[in-house]
């Protein structure tokens, strides 16, 4: 395979947790396998434990129950892991730290010839975003004369508006826009890009796409797990945070934004950018009528018994954070004015799914109604599988054979499996391998994430302040019957797919 990528080192700090277990240092070894990693190329964990290097290949690799070699022979897994190495630090950002590190980083940039081309991920806790840049900084490895100096931060990026504007302003005083990659793993799966595909790479879709022929839009992302051990975190965030701010935005923007004029970083980011500048307020005010908040009560999921949010580890037992949230907002531009838009997430719902279905107006006139007590309403449906069984189907109303005009909804279905044999990559082995190439366009822009965070925060702001109530719900159920409400008046509603099989 023909491999275009310079070399350089990944450095990925907070090497020890659970991210570089789980799904990192199995992106790496996928890129390896697949023959895209230049020959010159390491992998640096740095983090507070005391590792050796052996230790932290036994830790990502070899111990590692998150680690599949698919296939390949045991050799093969021990020359990617001799590709890692480990330096260990007392604290992130001290100086003594930074200087044994930048030492390590000079000696492998040597010995691997990788021309002072540098990774940093930042799989740290996120106060440590304001100060690892800093301190890269102090050492030079910031901006790198002779090559090229790359940082990539994980979510959550900022807490409300404030701090995001602060983090960007601190991330910016060292690096370059242009060399900031703020991760949204929702952006590296497959079926969200397949989103911009389907909509302008068709001629039939966007004739339709607009408030002329749309009813409504609305995003499902629905989990069947629990808050499990993340309670501590969790906690801190909440559904609206955890998931709405940054995946479902992101996927609403997919949905909802103009055609680029290109196909590039730039031209797709700018289109984000104005989607989310027209998304109208919802004012404090609206709050208790727009957005429905949620926590699980003690119940049965199809994983088993579940306690109640407030009794998982690491969650206090008067915690008001919202483990479901639903919401009904609208778009202010020529193309949307009017549709109404429906987001919704929760953990222990019936099942996992990320849907989009944009439901089409009925046709002007019912004309078979007196043959038929067919409801005409929300039977043309187009419905986008994000995940799992990734794909498209497509409902209509078709005759039944036999007299009369009886009419039936029917589904034409496309899965996205029948496209390629081959294993479609993991959402993380896509966005390093952008990051590697220095290809941004999967990766969030500083001004799009602070308009994200600018819809969020009143909705915030009213939770805050207890204007609003805290519903509960029922494991395994679709949330509380009052997210049913926001529909009211808008005929249709959600979307509750039937369980699958559990896989
Ligand atoms: C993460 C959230 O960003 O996304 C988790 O922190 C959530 O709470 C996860 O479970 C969902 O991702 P996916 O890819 O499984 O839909």
């Amino acid at each position: 395979m023909s491999n275009s990528l310079d070399p350089h080192v990944l450095v990925i700090f907070g090497a020890s947790g659970d991210l570089a277990q789980r799904k990192l240092v199995p992106a790496v070894y996928d890129l390896y396998r697949g023959g895209y990693l230049p020959e010159k190329f390491a992998l640096l964990g740095a983090s507070r434990t005391d590792f050796t290097d052996e230790d932290f290949r036994k830790k990502v690799v070899f111990n590692n129950e998150h680690f599949d070699p698919k296939g390949e022979s045991e050799e093969v897994v021990k020359k990617f892991a001799e590709k890692l190495f480990y330096q260990d630090l007392t604290s992130y950002d001290g100086d003594k730290d930074i200087k044994a590190l930048a030492k390590r980083l000079k000696t492998l940039d040597k010995e691997f010839k990788v021309g002072h081309n540098y990774i940093f991920y930042l799989s740290t806790p996120p106060k440590l975003y304001h100060t690892i840049p800093q301190a890269l900084a102090k050492e030079g490895l910031n901006d790198t004369p002779a090559g090229w100096s790359r940082i990539v931060v994980e979510k959550p990026f900022g807490y409300d508006i404030e701090s995001a504007k602060e983090l960007n302003e601190s991330i910016q005083k060292y690096f370059p826009e242009n060399n900031i990659y703020r991760i949204d793993h929702y952006l590296g799966k497959e079926t969200v890009q397949n989103l911009l595909v389907t909509r302008f790479a068709n001629g039939f879709f966007e004739p339709l796409w607009n408030r002329n022929y749309v009813q409504s839009v609305q995003i499902t992302a629905a989990e069947y797990v629990d808050v499990g051990s993340r309670g501590g975190y969790y906690d801190g965030s909440g559904a609206l945070r955890d998931m709405v701010q940054n995946h479902l935005l992101q996927v609403l923007a997919h949905v909802a934004m103009e055609p680029p004029i290109r196909a590039d970083a730039h031209s797709i980011r700018n289109e984000k950018l104005k989607l989310f500048q027209s998304l109208r307020p919802i004012t404090k005010r609206d709050v208790k009528d727009q957005v429905i908040r949620a926590q699980y009560s003690a119940g049965k999921t199809r994983l088993g018994e579940v306690v109640a949010y407030r009794d998982a580890p690491g969650v206090p037992d008067d915690s008001r954070t919202e483990t479901f949230v639903a919401m009904k907002f609208f778009i202010d531009n020529w193309r949307w004015a009017g549709v109404p838009f429906y987001v919704r997430t929760g953990k222990c719902l019936p099942r996992k799914l990320t849907e989009v279905v944009i439901t089409f107006k009925n046709p002007p006139q019912a004309i078979f109604a007196d043959y038929d007590d067919y409801a005409i309403s929300c039977d043309n449906q187009l419905i986008i599988r994000i995940q799992p069984d990734e794909g498209m189907e497509m409902e209509f109303g078709m005759k039944v054979p036999g007299e009369g005009f009886r009419v039936k909804t029917v589904g034409m279905e496309f899965n996205y499996s029948d496209l390629t044999k081959k294993d479609v990559p993991a959402a993380y082995t896509r966005l390093l391998l952008d990051c590697m190439k220095g290809e941004p366009t999967l990766y969030a822009r500083g001004d799009s994430v602070e308009a994200a965070w600018e819809f969020v925060d009143p909705i915030l702001e009213a939770w805050e302040k207890n204007e609003v109530p805290l519903y509960s719900y029922e494991p395994g159920s679709w949330g509380p019957l009052q997210s049913d409400a926001l529909w009211s008046g808008e005929g249709c509603g959600w979307r509750n797919p039937a369980k699958e099989v559990l896989k």
